[in-house]
C-alpha cells in the first residue's frame, strides 16, 4: 500500500495541537490522506494515535515528526531572559508565571526507534534534517520518507539525504513554517511557486502545502507540478480536530483579520492570527526553539482554559477566512477537483 495510490490528491497536513486520529481517519476514509502529528507527543500517546487511526480506516498510515533542533539557549541566553522579562506582565493577567526556557529534542530519537519497530507507510520530517542513516532505515522498514521543505535549496539537501518525496511548504502555510535553520528568515516564496521550484530542484514528488482557501487554490497546486495538496487551517476548526475551542471560535467568527509570520509564541517563524500577544511581543523573541514555546506555554494554556483569544498561538494559513466547522468528508470532496 503506497500513499500516492488514493481517489483524491487531497491530504490533511500534520498539525500537532490539532490533528486527531479521528480527523485523519475522516481524511482518508473520503478518499484523501490524513496525516497525524507527533510533535509533542510522547511515544505511548503517539502509538496510541497510530492505533487509533488504524481502528477507523484501512488506509496508509503518514506520520510526522519534528526534527530535534540544536539548543541555542548558551548564545541567545541573554535574550532568553529580556523576554522572560517582557513576558512577566502578559502572565501576569492570566494569573501564571512564563515557564522556564527548557531545551528538548521531542524525544526524536525514541519516535523514529517506535516507527522502525512499528512501520508506518509514510514519515515526514519538519525542521530539517535527519542522518541519512535514519532515512535508510526506515526505507529498509519500507516507509517512504518526505522532508518539509521551504525552499529550492532545502529540497535539494532533502534529495541528498535520500527522500523520496519533499513537502512544499509556501509562505502562506499556517503555524510553524518549516525551514531548515531555525534563525532563517523564512523567504515569501507561495506555494505554486515554491512547488514548480521544488519540482524542478528534486525531481521527486511534490506536496504543495500553504494556503489554500478552496478548490481553486488545490487546482493551481496541481497545475504547478504537485502530486497532491495538504490543507491545514481548512481542517482546524472541524468538530474532529483538538484544536482549542477559542481558536476554532477565533477562526469562524472572523474576528480576526490578519495572520503575520511571528517568533513571538514559539521562537521559530509560524504563522498566526495577529491578537493582542503578537501585537504586544512580535519582534522580541530570540530564535530558539523550543525554549520560547516552553517559555510561552503557562500563558497560553491559561487563556485557551479562559477561553480568552488574545494570548493564545491562534495558527492560521493566509486562508484562514474559508474556515469554518464543516463535515470532513464533506470539505475533501469540496476541495477535490472534478474528474
Ligand atoms: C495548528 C497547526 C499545527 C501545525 N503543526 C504542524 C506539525 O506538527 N508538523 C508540520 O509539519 N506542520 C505543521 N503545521 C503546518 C502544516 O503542516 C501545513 O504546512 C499548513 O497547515 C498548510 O497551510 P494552511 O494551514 O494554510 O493549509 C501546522 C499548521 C497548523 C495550522
Amino acid at each position: 500500500m503506497n500513499i500516492w495510490n488514493r481517489p483524491l490528491p487531497i491530504m490533511s497536513a500534520p498539525m500537532a495541537g490539532a490533528t486527531t486520529p479521528e480527523l485523519a481517519a475522516a481524511v482518508s476514509n473520503a478518499g484523501g490522506l490524513g496525516f497525524l502529528a507527533a510533535g509533542y507527543l510522547s511515544v505511548p500517546a503517539m502509538a496510541a494515535e497510530v492505533a487509533a487511526y488504524q481502528g477507523l480506516t484501512d488506509a496508509p498510515v503518514a506520520i510526522n515528526l519534528f526534527t530535534p533542533q540544536t539548543d541555542r539557549s548558551m548564545e541567545l541566553g541573554s535574550r532568553l531572559d529580556a523576554y522572560r522579562a517582557g513576558l512577566v506582565p502578559t502572565a501576569a493577567k492570566y494569573g501564571v508565571e512564563p515557564g522556564d526556557p527548557a531545551f528538548d529534542d521531542d524525544t526524536f530519537d525514541h519516535k523514529v526507534a517506535w516507527l522502525l519497530e512499528h512501520p508506518v507507510h509514510a514519515v515526514t520530517f519538519t525542521f530539517g534534517p535527519v542522518p541519512p542513516r535514519t532515512v535508510i532505515a526506515l526505507q529498509e522498514v519500507g516507509t517512504s520518507v518526505g522532508f518539509t521543505v521551504t525552499s529550492a535549496h532545502e529540497a535539494q539537501q532533502a534529495v541528498a539525504l535520500g527522500a523520496d518525496f519533499v513537502v512544499a511548504q509556501g509562505s502562506e502555510a499556517g503555524g510553524h513554517r518549516g525551514t531548515w535553520n531555525v534563525s532563517d528568515v523564512p523567504n515569501e516564496l507561495g506555494a505554486a511557486a515554491l512547488t514548480t521550484a521544488a519540482v524542478a530542484a528534486s525531481g521527486l514528488p511534490v506536496v504543495a502545502a500553504g494556503g489554500v482557501s478552496g478548490p481553486e487554490d488545490v487546482a493551481t497546486l496541481l497545475a504547478a507540478g504537485a502530486v497532491a495538496v495538504s490543507v491545514g487551517t481548512l481542517f482546524l476548526a472541524c468538530q474532529e480536530s483538538k484544536a482549542p475551542a477559542a481558536h476554532k471560535q477565533a477562526l469562524t467568527s472572523r474576528e480576526f483579520s490578519e495572520s503575520v509570520v511571528t517568533r513571538a509564541f514559539s521562537g521559530r517563524s509560524a504563522r498566526a492570527l495577529v491578537n493582542d500577544f503578537v501585537r504586544e511581543h512580535d519582534g522580541e523573541a530570540p530564535s530558539a526553539y523550543p525554549n520560547v514555546h516552553h517559555m510561552t506555554k503557562p500563558i497560553r494554556t491559561a487563556a485557551a482554559a479562559a477561553g480568552d483569544p488574545q494570548a493564545m498561538a491562534l495558527w492560521a494559513g493566509a486562508g484562514h477566512d474559508a474556515a469554518s466547522d464543516s463535515d470532513v468528508g464533506e470539505l475533501v470532496n469540496r476541495l477535490a477537483p472534478p474528474e
